[in-house]
């Protein structure tokens, strides 16, 4: 085994030519959130969430000397470029400290091929389709049925992660090898029917096989030693697939009200299936929570109740179609008035509980979940991190009422899955610290060196009390986004993974994009979301006061303002130069690894920056701070999702979703994972195509996977046959 690291970043030597706008795959849109950009933004609210205050003290900086104070930040930076790398190695040794790799170059957006570091290979662990419960069969996308669907691997996997064998290692596990045995866990967030189905499914049992593919999976997987691939388990006791038709419970405050009864459920406390699963988090204690995001796409309304307008519900049949199967999908229909307000939850399960329903928090408040994740408090409260992705919508915080137990006994357990049944809700403000005339929208630095500020917890909910004049328990609860625009919040560049660094309790929230801001007839910018038009994206770093996760008021500065700094001027790394990182855009999930670097996956490269989209290292500490090295590419159209880095086992592992969502059954545009050998073709008929699956990247020879490997860089391959 030999691992080359690379002592600089391999950036492209070829300059990049000034782009034409691209445009991601229209199924993409379509699908996983009902062409949530060719309508308006939802958030109409006069919430006048924040105007920068000219006498607003100015920072410490500004003080100190303004625009010099920022150029000494970029000499800092650029003088420790020639520095050693940190995960510095010794060649044909695993590092010891650090996943040791040379960035790879930005890909073109055509690309069908997964690319990675020199010196790395992947293979995948598990692809839509696999059987992973008794009798499911082998895929057969030719003879696909909603039975054969519930018992395999979902569509489009978002979250991931490999949970150890043994839940109580969960807390350390960042810091620890993996071992032999572990479980993945994966969301399914949508589907795409136009590549999943050959031409001879009708209409209702496509949409039947559809619904088996959303939801979540849990799998089994194994290894012969640490540090080598992993093969899932196809028949293992721990398998599971949650699907439309498993049943929920619904809990908190909210379970059991009016506004959450249909005439399929008078409790207003059951309901069947999740939808449009997108990213997550695992507990300390030992359970996974995943976001529903946009269920808006899957879900009609009467168009009575003008809240429903808020979540982008609409009287309008939708792309799916299920409410031709199923009258609660329509809300014109009597009695089902309430079920899209049964969606857009929290979801938490027990992965080591196969028989343990799955429940719903309604504690955590109703929108858009990206995800949520999971700190403890000193006082063992836990603190819940969540974004609502939605151009102009809000970064919120959930803090529990009663502490975790620690142990791993059936009683501490039962307590610790309660944690999110109760809590205080409280959503953020963010004011910045320099003067609206220096948030000008280009994306100029201001003249105190940074875009910060100071930020405020506002409370939607207190000791199970409402904090919002007018409106119940309930309704905030289930209306979340009309009590956060009557309270003020910031209106944020859409918000996706919200995520805590374990080591340090800084928060980090991935400002995706928002190409409204600014424009006519919407909110202008502020110093927390400087850009107009801002189609890259950017990320926030919350420090709570006093290093208390509980706080109610905190500061905050932008890490990164993302983009290609080779044709746009607009980008910021905080003062580590642009002209030495990857170009990064759309950032969209993170994680951390066991040395408190970040990495970001991407979701959007195609649109905004016309390359693949990947998977990024970003440092935090020292004098490399904003350094971002791109460690990986996803095929043509895919994104980048649920990261999970092991520095100790020098291995990486992502979620490839959406590869080749602009093709058809007839012309496919990927064949990722498999891909066509050289020279073969799709025979006439027959179906090949993309298969979105978990895929991991290790050390060149480190081991066999039971579908072989591909080296890295990974070969360039052009779609054939089926075009
Ligand atoms: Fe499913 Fe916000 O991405
Ligand atoms: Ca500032
Ligand atoms: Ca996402």
């Amino acid at each position: 085994m030999t691992i080359t690291p690379e002592s600089r970043p391999q950036l492209p030597v070829v300059a990049t030519p000034h782009y034409a706008r691209g445009k991601r795959a229209a199924a993409t849109c379509r699908f996983k959130c009902a062409d949530a950009c060719a309508h308006p933004a939802p958030n109409l609210s006069a919430n006048e969430y924040f105007r920068d205050i000219a006498s607003r003290a100015l920072s410490r900086r500004v003080m100190l000397g303004g625009a010099a104070a920022a150029a000494a930040a970029v000499v800092v930076g650029a003088q420790a470029l020639g520095a050693p790398p940190a995960a510095a190695s010794v060649a044909g040794k695993k590092p010891v400290k650090g996943l040791a790799f040379g960035a790879i170059a930005a890909q073109p957006m055509e690309q069908d091929a997964v690319v990675v570091p020199e010196g790395y290979a992947w293979s995948p662990i598990i692809r839509w389709g696999d059987p992973i419960l008794p009798g499911g069969r082998a895929f057969d996308p030719a003879h696909q049925t909603p039975e054969q669907q519930a018992r395999q691997f979902g569509y489009n996997c978002d979250y991931l992660d490999i949970l150890p064998e043994d839940p109580q290692h969960i807390r350390s596990m960042v810091e620890t090898r993996r071992g032999t045995k572990g479980l993945l866990v994966a969301n399914h967030e949508y589907t795409n029917p136009d590549i999943m189905f050959d031409a001879s499914y009708d209409a209702a049992t496509r949409r039947a096989i559809e619904r088996a593919a959303h939801g979540m999976s849990v799998v089994e997987v194994t290894r012969d030693r640490t540090g080598t691939p992993w093969e899932y388990s196809r028949i293992a006791p721990l398998n599971r697939r949650i699907h439309l038709g498993t049943a929920f419970t619904i809990d908190g405050p909210a379970a059991g009200d009016d506004l959450l009864k249909t005439v399929a459920d008078p409790t207003g406390t059951k309901v069947y299936g999740t939808l449009n699963n997108c990213a997550g988090g695992t507990t300390p204690w030992g359970t996974v929570v995943s976001g529903e995001e946009n269920f808006h796409g899957y879900l009609r309304v009467n168009g009575q109740d003008a809240r429903d307008a808020r979540y982008g519900l609409r009287n309008t049949a939708t792309r799916y179609g299920w409410e031709l199967d199923d009258p609660r999908f329509d809300g014109n229909n009597p009695g089902y008035e309430n079920e899209n307000r049964r969606f857009g939850w929290v979801v938490e399960m027990d992965p080591y509980d196969p028989t343990a329903a799955p429940v719903k928090h309604t504690a955590l408040g109703r929108f858009k979940h990206e995800g949520a994740n999971v700190i403890l408090a000193a006082d063992k409260r836990a603190v819940v991190y969540m974004g609502d992705d939605e151009r102009f919508d809000y970064v919120y915080k959930f803090v529990s009422t009663d502490r975790m137990r620690e142990g791993n006994s059936a009683a501490a357990r039962e307590h610790n899955k309660t944690l999110l049944s109760s809590g205080d809700l409280y959503v953020a403000r963010f004011d910045g610290d320099s003067p609206a005339s220096e948030i000008d929208g280009s994306g100029a630095v201001p003249s105190d060196g940074a875009f910060d500020g100071t930020g405020e917890w506002l409370p939607l909910v207190l000791d199970g009390e409402s904090q919002v004049d007018g409106m119940s328990l309930a309704e905030v609860l289930v209306f979340t986004r009309v009590a956060a625009d009557t309270v003020g919040a910031t209106k944020m560049d859409r918000p996706e993974d919200v995520e805590p660094n374990p080591f340090t309790g800084r928060i980090y929230v991935a400002c995706t994009n928002n190409s409204n801001r600014a424009r006519d007839g919407y909110p202008g910018v502020d110093e927390a979301n400087p850009r107009g038009s801002n189609r890259d994206g950017h990320v926030v770093e919350i420090i709570e006061d006093g290093g208390d996760q509980t706080a109610t008021t905190f500061t905050w500065n932008l890490l990164i303002v993302a983009g290609d700094p080779e044709v746009n001027d607009s980008t910021y790394f905080s003062g580590f130069p642009a002209d030495k990182v990857s170009p990064i855009s759309c950032p969209d999930n993170v994680a951390f690894d066991a040395d408190g670097n970040l990495w970001i996956s991407t979701d959007g490269q195609p649109s905004s920056i016309q390359k693949s989209d990947g998977l990024f290292k970003v440092t935090l500490d020292g004098a490399q701070r904003g350094r971002v090295e791109q460690f990986l590419a996803v095929p043509r159209s895919a994104e980048t999702c649920g990261p999970v880095v092991d520095v100790r086992d020098s291995m990486a592992y992502v979620n490839v979703q959406h590869p080749g969502d602009d093709g058809s059954w007839g012309a496919q545009t990927s064949y990722f994972p498999d891909y066509l050998a050289d020279g073969e073709t799709v025979p006439a008929g027959a179906w090949r195509g993309p298969r979105p699956s978990t895929i991991q990247v290790f050390p060149a020879g480190a081991g066999e996977t039971p579908r072989g490997q591909h080296q890295g860089p990974g070969p360039f391959r052009e779609p054939r046959g089926g075009r």
